[in-house]
């Protein structure tokens, strides 16, 4: 028996992966699975960056790079980063990884010493806890509510802070529940922090898929004075349709960029050469698909929410960002369907993908059963037909 390192024994693999991983095997046996499980945009890849890759292919672009990402692309990421968000960094200060995944495993492992705490607002992205654990940390959950558009409440904030404190994820527009963050919460978080010596962690990875009024901000945005330890995470994933294409960067403090380009160096080396120059071509080139992309979703989010909210036991209000309907199907939990009690998100996830080929990711592992989470990053005719096969569940849930 190999005996594996300790550390995997407090993480857990990717519930999402792993439901996707089962609605598509159903699929592949020719089930005619509904599925609103992946975070991944169902639209190609623009036409402009597939045509960088392939010229860089047949140009012989397939040796190594600097680990950090070609000059070319640093140097389009700080230009967008000035234009856009209104953040200086010089490409010292950038680097690439192999999605905004990497760029977040990198800075736990070159930040993080046994026992460091990393604040993590629940619901959250799956992977957070898990990568802070892999790094050594703790995580240091605080919940937020509905009830406040999932805005997290500065004094609880407060409590969980300790002078082992070392980060503080923020993740607006939110994955799983939509929710983005006012300037007033921003505003509220920075006062809260501003007393202690640790690194803000902005993942903006949704930045681009906004539904509201105002355009996108984040925390060095509205405090200034916390842009020097914040580290700002993005990627190509969720705004260029490029999820398998792997391409993210973060942009922050010398010193923590210096280490993250250390961990990734003795590592993956740089991100695939050809998909750099796609990514280029993205930044540089014309940002209508992308426009085009978020309208359509605007569009489906409320299909979605207002017709999750139709339905008996479910509630749904129509999210802010991402492409997430984070329901609360509280009311269905604790109740029977076919003599089998719904014990929780993950039993009524299973119900629903075992009965109704219908796969909905449950809440439990993004700390809030009595949620499931529905991506609406599919065609509305598909979002419909999940609808239905929902509420024929509901009407039999008793
Ligand atoms: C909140 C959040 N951050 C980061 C990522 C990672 O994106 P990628 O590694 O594809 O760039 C995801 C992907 O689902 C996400 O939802």
């Amino acid at each position: 028996m190999i005996k594996l390192a300790n550390r995997l024994k407090s993480a857990r693999p990717s519930p999402t992966l792993a439901l996707n991983a089962k609605a598509k095997a159903l699929a592949a046996k020719g089930a005619d699975v509904v599925s609103f499980a992946a975070g991944e945009p169902d639209f190609d890849t623009p036409t402009n960056i597939k045509d960088a890759i392939k010229g860089a292919l047949d140009s012989g672009f397939t040796k190594y790079t600097a680990t950090g990402g070609i000059p070319e692309l640093k140097a389009a990421i700080v230009d967008k980063l000035k234009a856009e968000n209104k953040l200086e960094y010089s490409p010292e200060q950038v680097l690439v990884s192999v999605g905004a995944k990497h760029s977040l495993y990198n800075i736990f492992q070159a930040l993080l010493s046994p026992g460091d705490e990393v604040i993590i607002f629940s619901p959250y992205w799956v992977s957070y806890p898990d990568m802070v654990r892999l790094a050594d940390g703790e995580p240091v959950i605080v919940e937020t509510s509905a009830h406040n558009n999932w805005a997290p409440d500065p004094s609880q904030l407060r409590k969980a802070l300790t002078p082992r404190t070392r980060a503080v994820i923020l993740n607006s527009p939110s994955n799983p529940t939509g929710g983005v963050y006012s300037k007033e919460t921003l505003l509220a978080i920075a006062e809260a922090v501003r007393g202690h010596d640790c690194l803000l962690v902005s993942d903006d990875i949704y930045e681009r898929l906004l539904y509201v009024d105002g355009g996108f901000q984040n925390i060095a945005n509205v405090a200034p004075d916390l842009a020097s330890r914040t580290v700002v995470v993005n990627g190509f994933s969720k705004a260029y349709a490029m999820t398998g294409l792997r391409l993210g960067y973060a942009a922050g403090p010398k010193e923590l960029i210096a280490g993250m380009q250390m961990v990734q160096d003795q590592s993956t080396s740089n991100p695939t050469s050809v998909v750099q120059k796609g990514a280029v071509a993205g930044l540089k080139g014309p940002q209508e698909p992308l426009f085009a992309m978020v309208k359509e979703y605007a569009k489906r989010r409320i299909v979605m929410a207002d017709g999750l909210s139709k339905i008996a036991g479910v509630k749904c209000p129509r999210p802010d960002g991402a492409f997430y309907c984070f329901a609360d199907v509280g009311e269905l939990i604790g109740k029977s369907y076919k003599d089998q009690t719904i014990t929780g998100s993950l039993k009524l996830s299973e119900l629903l993908l075992e009965d109704f080929l219908l796969a909905a990711v449950p809440g439990e592992p993004f700390g809030a059963d009595g949620y499931l989470r529905f991506s609406f990053a599919t065609s509305q005719a598909i979002i419909e037909k999940g609808l239905a096969r929902l509420a024929e569940f509901a009407s039999k849930v008793s």
